[in-house]
C-alpha cells in the first residue's frame, strides 16, 4: 500500500483505530507498545490480519515493540498513555501522559521527520504541546483529535432526540476537550436547518451538558477504562481526510496564534485537512458569548498546560 500509517499504544483506542485503518485499506499499519508487552501488538495485530479473508481487505497490520518499523510514516498516531478511572479527571493523568507522550514523539520524529501527528492520549489538548515542543515539528503537523469525537456525541443526541438520521446532522463543538468545551447549537444542523430552530432551549442545553460528559458517561459505565469505539472512529476520519487530501473540515486541536484571539495554546477550532495536515483554521463569526466561552475554555487549557513539569 502507498500510505503508512503508525498507531502508537496497542490498547483499546490503539487497536481498534489500526482495525478500521486496516478495513478501510487506507494504509499500511504499523501498531507499537512498550517492550513489557512484547507480544501483545504482535497478537492484536495478527488477530486483525486474520479477519482480513472475512472482510476482503488487504492492508498489511504489523504489530511491533520496536520503532523501526515506524520509520518513514506519513501519520503517526499517539494513543499510548493511562486512561482514565472513575473519579479521575483526564487533567489527572498530566504528568504521567506526558513523559510517555514525549519519549514516544521523540522515537517517532526521528524516524519519521515528514510525518503528521495526531494526538490522542490526554489530556489533549496539553499532550499536544508536549508533541510539538518535543518533535519540533511545524504546528500545521500536530493535531489533536478530541472535536471530532465530542461533535459525533452531539451529533447522535440530536439526532435521537429529534428521531432522525445521524447522517442528517452535523455538529460543531470547539474549546479544549474537557469541562470547559463548547457546543456551537447554532452551528448544529440538521439537513442544513440549524437545531435553534428545530429543538427547544432546554434541551438544546441537556444536549450541551451530556455532550461535555460524553468521555464521563462512557467512564462511569464501563469502570475500566474509557470509551474507545467512538475514539478510534474520529482518529480514523482524521487520517484519512489527511491521506486523501480531502481538504475536509473537521473540528480539531491546532496550536493557535491569534486566532479566536487565542494564542500559544492547541484549542479545538473548525480546520481544514489535507495532505499538509492543518491547512487552514476556519473562523466562524461568533457571538460575544460564544467567544467569550471559548476563550474561557482556552484559558482552562493554558492553565493545565502550565502544570507541565
Ligand atoms: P489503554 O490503556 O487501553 O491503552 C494504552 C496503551 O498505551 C497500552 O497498551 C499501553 O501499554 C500503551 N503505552 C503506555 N506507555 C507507552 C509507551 N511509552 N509507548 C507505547 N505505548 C505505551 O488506553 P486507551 O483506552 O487506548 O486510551 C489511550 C489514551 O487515549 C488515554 O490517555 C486516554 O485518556 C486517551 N483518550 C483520548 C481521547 C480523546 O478524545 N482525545 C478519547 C479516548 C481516549
Ligand atoms: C473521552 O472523551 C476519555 O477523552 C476521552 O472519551
Amino acid at each position: 500500500m502507498q500510505n503508512k500509517v503508525t498507531v502508537v499504544g496497542a490498547g483499546n483506542v490503539g487497536a481498534t483505530l489500526a482495525q478500521r485503518l486496516a478495513e478501510m485499506e487506507i494504509a499500511d499499519v504499523v501498531l507499537v507498545d512498550i517492550p513489557q508487552v512484547e507480544g501483545m501488538p504482535q497478537g492484536k495485530s495478527l488477530d486483525i490480519r486474520e479477519s482480513a479473508p472475512i472482510y476482503g481487505y488487504d492492508g498489511r497490520v504489523t504489530g511491533t515493540t520496536s520503532y523501526e518499523a515506524t520509520a518513514g510514516s506519513d501519520v503517526v498516531i499517539i494513543t499510548a498513555g493511562i486512561p482514565r478511572k472513575p473519579g479521575m479527571s483526564r487533567d489527572d493523568l498530566l504528568n504521567t501522559n506526558a513523559a510517555i507522550v514525549g519519549s514516544v514523539t521523540e522515537q517517532v520524529a526521528r524516524l519519521s521527520p515528514k510525518s503528521i501527528l495526531i494526538i490522542v492520549s490526554n489530556p489533549l489538548d496539553a499532550m499536544c504541546l508536549v508533541a510539538l515542543r518535543t518533535s519540533k515539528f511545524p504546528k500545521s503537523r500536530v493535531i489533536g483529535m478530541a472535536g471530532v469525537l465530542d461533535s459525533a456525541r452531539m451529533r447522535l443526541f440530536i439526532a435521537e432526540a429529534l428521531a432522525v438520521s445521524v447522517e442528517n446532522v452535523h455538529a460543531m463543538v470547539l474549546g479544549g476537550h474537557g469541562d470547559t468545551m463548547v457546543p456551537l447549537p447554532r452551528f448544529s444542523t440538521v439537513n442544513g436547518i440549524p437545531v435553534t430552530e428545530l429543538l427547544p432551549k432546554e434541551t438544546i442545553e441537556k444536549i450541551n451538558q451530556r455532550t461535555r460528559d460524553g468521555g464521563a458517561e462512557i467512564v462511569k459505565l464501563l469502570k475500566t477504562g474509557s470509551a474507545y469505539y467512538a475514539p478510534s472512529a474520529s482518529a480514523a476520519e482524521m487520517t484519512e481526510a489527511i491521506l486523501k487530501d480531502k481538504k475536509k473540515i473537521l473540528p480539531c486541536a491546532v496550536y493557535l496564534e491569534g486566532e479566536y484571539g487565542v494564542n500559544g495554546v492547541f484549542v479545538g477550532v473548525p480546520a481544514k485537512l489535507g495532505r499538509n495536515g492543518v491547512e487552514s483554521v476556519v473562523q466562524l463569526n461568533l457571538t460575544v458569548e460564544e467567544r467569550s466561552a471559548l476563550q474561557k475554555s482556552a484559558q482552562a487549557v493554558k492553565e493545565v498546560a502550565a502544570a507541565l513539569k
